[in-house]
């Protein structure tokens, strides 16, 4: 039977259980050395002085790089979503925990050590820190504002004007850090003008790319290995200030080093969410009808980073309307990098929208989700593009069925059990899909294994599993004679994850790459005394006549030691349609009568995201963006305190939900290829999960309390 949809175990699940997968930080060379990174106590100004002469006495002390002492590194040429200059190469602070030297040492206790002999002095100015009274300005890029009038219509507020009902609120969230389990960790080891690098990343090939750049070296020069990453969520995207500096420092020192990042550090020097504001108008006829949609988006903006987030963006995809304005602005602020966080866009956005279209429901008498149902589109109203595969008419109705919707009394309030307030809220989920290019080789092995490799990463998400299913689907052998070669540079260039587009891109290539190498072995086996004309390729067999043998057997008999081919997938070329997932999140929220906290209970969760490779894995990846907007909704925060400082920056105050904080929770999924996608049909699900957690929470939370928070995290104090 093929693995293919069925729930299978994570092939590397027990390597890592049994602490056997070596993650970057474990990685051991000889003659290694250790990075400490020393980071600034400002949030702007200049660096005046770096007293260094006590942290090089130090013991086991090599050297202390900073920018009296520069390492050479050349000016950043990408538009990324990191920092837009390399470290060391100036003495200005952008941001309160900067990265302003490397202390190498023959420990990491000794770099340690003496990073804390450094005495700095600063040209301190005043940082802008305040995001609620900032000043929002236009984006460094792409156009502040999108609107969608219907014919004669002069302005969405004309639109509004002649709406017969509407609503308008101010919706805010806060900065959210992404506090992946693995900090992030670089070892660089150069032999020659060769650089071999371990390196935490949701990426092989994006190291290459911007390395090579920075450090002035060909691509073909560097080598990376990241086999595993323990967890990503966008803050390993980017090159951030600590794999450069260590890499030119090796470089320099002639010695390998491991830089690993505190967890303080981890807040600070690789990007963070931004905090959000959406000033939300929605309009709509008596019966419900959406009529105008206006989302005035802002988000919080480091000057260390290009990177922007534009909120509103999901309000002129979601919802059927003839008139739709979004804006897209910035606050600057004197803060660390911002940079993607699983779902951007989206998460923040939904939590506006979809709370919004609750108090719009609630103004018209109207249930929610009739509210939704009822401006559902076929077409993405921001292009007119018909969706590609859309079902989510099928989830909403799915979901209710299975969470009880119809129980629910509409009266805010009304729903009790003993001393806990009841609350029943929902929302639309929702998240782009798209396949980009990618190269995927597969090799038969005389000992009966089949490699399949690609560039891709495994952040935790089981893409390596996915790897091991499809191949073990189209050869015809089981999973546990796949292996899986992810994080490799010197394979071939698959995608990187992130945008939920990994199984989407990379599934179709190893398809193709598996076909593609049982041409070869059916090419390469003709003509030998085992096959004298062409035989056929059955189930990891060679079959000719009579003559049967398998693939394994072949080879060795052959002596050979493998036989392989590379095959490339090309991105979605598709003018007509337009790719999304779908589905519908329910959630039960109970609020304490007398401490007024708020326990999430149960979640329903029905998912319409194509072809699911991996149920088991799948339902992982949905549960685990629920408990994230879990904690977007009611705990995580990153505080920023006037000095530019964050004040939580460690997992003891930034709290996050833990085991005791996550519910009952009923996932499912529709099953509907998405053959406009790719004839594998699966669109991707890393990200989908948190969008409309937090909102489905909030209107919970309202549902049992009458209070309509409109700024996250929920917390205790915003209920009493
Ligand atoms: Mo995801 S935020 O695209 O890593």
């Amino acid at each position: 039977m093929s693995p293919l949809g069925q729930p299978v175990d994570r092939v590397d699940g027990h390597l890592k259980v049994t602490g056997t997968a070596s993650y970057v930080a474990d990685f051991q060379v000889d003659r290694l050395a250790y990075g400490y990174v020393v980071t600034s106590t400002i949030a702007r100004g200049t660096i005046t002085g770096m007293v260094v002469d006590d942290a090089l006495r130090a013991p086991g002390v090599l050297a202390v790089y900073s920018p009296d002492n520069p390492l050479k590194l050349f000016a950043y040429t990408q538009a990324q979503n990191d920092e837009t200059r390399p470290p060391l190469q100036d003495k200005v602070i952008r941001y309160y925990g900067q990265l302003i030297a490397l202390v190498v040492a023959e420990t990491f206790e000794q770099a340690r050590d003496a990073a804390g002999l450094i005495r700095t002095t600063y040209d301190a100015q005043p940082p802008a820190t305040s995001f609620p009274s900032g000043t929002a300005v236009n984006p460094p890029s792409g156009s502040p504002v999108q609107d969608i009038l219907a014919p004669g219509v002069p302005s969405i507020d004309a639109a509004l004007a002649a709406s017969e009902v509407t609503v308008s609120a101010t919706y805010t969230t806060s900065v959210n850090n992404h506090n992946a389990m693995e900090p992030h960790a670089t070892l660089a080891a150069w032999t020659n003008d060769h650089l071999q690098i371990y390196t935490v990343s949701q990426g092989v090939r994006l190291v290459t790319q911007r390395l090579s750049t920075t450090l002035g070296i060909d691509q073909n020069k560097i080598h990376v290995y990241n086999p595993y990453v323990g967890g990503g969520f966008g803050n390993k995207w980017g090159n951030w200030a600590h794999t450069p500096v260590t890499a030119a420092a090796a470089r320099a020192l002639g010695r390998p080093i491991k830089t690993v990042l505190t967890r303080e550090q981890t807040f600070t020097i690789v990007g963070h969410r931004p905090a959000s504001r959406q000033e939300v108008t929605l309009g709509a006829k008596r019966d419900g009808t959406l009529t105008a949609v206006k989302n005035d988006g802002v988000s919080s903006m480091s000057p260390a980073s290009n990177f922007f987030e534009p909120v509103a963006n999901l309000s002129a995809t979601l919802y059927a309307s003839q008139n739709i304005h979004v804006s897209r602005r910035v606050i600057p602020l004197d803060a660390p990098p911002t940079t993607i966080m699983r779902a951007p866009q989206e998460a923040s956005g939904s939590f506006a929208l979809e709370s919004a279209l609750d108090e719009l429901a609630e103004k018209l008498g109207m249930d929610p989700l009739a509210l939704r149902q009822k401006n559902n589109s076929p077409v993405n109203p921001g292009n007119g593009r018909p969706w590609s595969s859309k079902h989510l008419d099928e989830c909403y109705r799915r979901g209710a069925e299975k969470f009880g919707w119809s129980r629910r009394d509409p009266v805010p309030g009304s729903m009790r059990d003993g001393d806990w307030l009841v609350g029943l809220g929902m929302a639309t989920s929702t998240y782009p899909a798209s396949r980009g290019d990618a190269s995927v080789k597969a090799r038969f092995q005389a000992d009966g294994t089949v490699v399949v490799a690609g560039t891709a990463a495994d952040l935790g998400t089981a893409q390596s599993t996915v790897f091991a299913i499809l191949a073990a689907d189209r050869l015809g052998i089981p999973v546990s004679r796949v292996i899986p070669e992810l994080g490799d540079s010197s394979a071939p260039t698959a995608a990187n994850a992130g945008g939920s587009g990994s199984t989407s891109t990379n599934g179709p290539a190893v398809q193709l790459a598996c076909d593609a190498a049982v041409a070869t072995l059916i090419k390469f086996a003709t003509g030998t005394p085992y096959f004298p004309t062409e035989p056929k390729y059955v189930d990891g067999s060679l079959v000719l006549g009579s003559t049967s043998m398998t693939f394994g057997a072949f080879l060795s008999a052959m002596d050979v030691p493998g036989v392989e081919a590379v095959a490339a997938s090309p991105r979605a070329n598709d003018p007509v349609h337009a790719f999304r997932s779908w589905g519908a999140t329910f959630c039960e929220v109970r609020v304490n009568r007398w401490t007024a906290e708020p326990r999430v209970s149960r979640f329903v969760c029905v998912v319409d995201a194509g072809q699911i490779v991996n149920p088991k894995t799948a339902h992982s990846q949905i549960v685990g963006g629920l408990i994230m907007g879990t904690g977007q909704a009611l705990l995580e925060e990153t505080r920023l305190e006037p000095s530019g400082r964050f004040a939580n920056a460690n997992l003891a105050t930034y709290l996050v939900p833990v085991n005791a904080d996550t519910p009952v929770f009923d996932v499912e999924f529709l099953d509907y290829p998405d053959t406009f996608l790719s004839p594998l049909g699966a669109r991707g699900i890393g990200e989908f999960g948190i969008v409309g957690a937090a909102a489905a929470i909030a209107n919970a939370i309202h549902h049992a309390t009458g209070k309509r928070v409109r700024d996250l995290p929920i917390t205790i104090d915003k209920l009493l």
